[in-house]
């Protein structure tokens, strides 16, 4: 049997001795000829495995929330900024008292802002109590700071194919940054969804870019619709609905029975606006969910095993040619383990999704929640977990097969 392998590939995978070499077409290809696969270069240019930037303007949107515009770093070998679809995120990688660590954030800028000469991407950030990299970003980020993060990962975007037409955004607190993409990109053009987008939030100060979704909502009217949902008790600001995201709220605006949910927002908003969901009835490919990283609180999810919460385990982590012992809180996922006794294992979502992190469990037992586990299915016959998700409810072993 002959093996057919393309040159590049071939030496990649280090086969020259096995594989006949490539016929002369190939080599008269004028971009072959100067070693240039525009397949490759295409590849690089929208998943970088890395990109270089730089914060050039800050702007704050609330007290607890600010906007934060990125660029390429000109003193690095990022030219031009990844496409990305909105409703993506970027992980951002930031090194904190020493330890590297990242977390992912949505990018609140749209599609088409990232591609012209002079391109960016902007995050727009939440100050959280106790919140490790947040409070970081806020104290220390100035206009100048060089930021590195991921290319645009994730699948949280409107997928004409796969999704229906009509988007029902549920958005709590500083969820609202995907769906602000969307909204861009719709009135910009670059999109034909429709979007109806219920934003809960505490009270009216609370509310994230506020103006501007609704003048974006004016700019397309037949398009956009926004309606904000306060839970706060005295209530001034006209036009709002009061209380909570709950199924006879979406059923009063939305055409449920022809439409995509997107659900984005802090654990606790999940938790209510799920059970609601379950009320409809919605087939489970028609509802998408962003989650930002760890879990505010994993006690509250079901079948975690309460009797372990106050306990910290030990944890052997095998990273390459290194061992190390950790210790490892039933609290935490098994990832912030490591990153606490600075290691830098891999991760991007940080949301059981990507399995960027994934690593193989050799001895004892994690608990995962039920909307935390993106594993793939031999993933889980050969015991592997996604540390990011994985929270310890025994001693540990686990090895990384990717390097740090
Ligand atoms: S970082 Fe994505 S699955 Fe863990």
């Amino acid at each position: 049997m002959k093996l057919r392998v393309r040159g590049h590939i071939r030496d990649l995978l280090g086969f020259k001795g096995l594989v006949p070499k490539r016929k002369k077409r190939f080599a008269k290809s004028p971009a072959r000829a100067v070693g240039v696969d525009p397949m490759n270069k295409l590849a690089r240019r929208l998943h970088p495995a890395a990109q270089h930037l730089v914060v050039a303007e800050i702007k704050d949107e609330t007290k607890t929330t600010k906007t934060f515009k990125l660029v390429a770093d000109p003193d690095s070998a990022t030219k031009e900024l990844a496409c990305f679809r909105a409703g993506q995120y970027l992980s951002l990688r930031v090194e904190v008292a020493g330890a590297r660590v990242t977390r992912p954030y949505s990018i609140s800028s749209a599609p088409f802002e990232a591609l012209d000469a002079g391109g960016f991407y902007e995050v727009t950030v939440r100050e959280r109590q106790g919140g490790f990299l947040t409070t970081h970003i806020w104290e220390n980020w100035k206009v100048g700071s060089k930021v590195g993060s991921s290319g645009p990962c994730g699948f949280f975007y409107h997928e004409p194919l796969r999704d229906a037409g009509k988007i029902v955004g549920l958005a709590g607190g500083s969820g609202i940054t995907p769906f602000r993409s969307m909204a861009r990109e719709i009135v910009h053009g670059e999109s034909d969804a429709e979007l109806l987008l219920l934003y809960g939030s505490s009270d009216q100060d609370d509310i994230v870019f506020q103006r501007e979704l609704g003048e974006l909502e004016q700019k397309a009217p037949d398009k956009i619709k926004v309606v904000h949902v306060l839970s706060c008790k005295d209530v001034s600001m006209e036009g709002c609905e009061r209380g909570f995201i709950t199924a006879d709220l979406i059923k009063q605006y939305a055409d449920v029975d022809d439409s995509s949910f997107f659900v984005c927002g802090p654990q606790a908003m999940y938790e209510f606006v799920e059970k609601e969901l379950a009320t409809l009835d919605l087939p489970r490919r028609r509802v998408r969910r962003e989650l930002f990283g760890e879990l505010e609180d994993v006690t509250r999810l079901p079948g975690f095993p309460q009797e372990v919460a106050e306990r910290t385990f030990q944890l052997k982590a095998n990273i390459g040619e290194v061992t190390v012992d950790v210790p490892a809180k039933a609290t935490e996922p098994v990832l912030v383990a490591m990153e606490r006794a600075n290691l830098a294992p891999p991760s991007e979502c940080r949301s059981g999704e990507c399995g960027f992190c994934r690593a193989l469990l050799v001895a004892g037992d994690v608990y995962i929640g039920p909307e935390g586990d993106g594993r793939r299915a031999a993933d889980k016959q050969f015991g592997y977990i996604h540390p990011c998700m994985s929270y310890p409810v025994t001693d540990l072993e686990i090895t990384i097969p990717r390097g740090m």
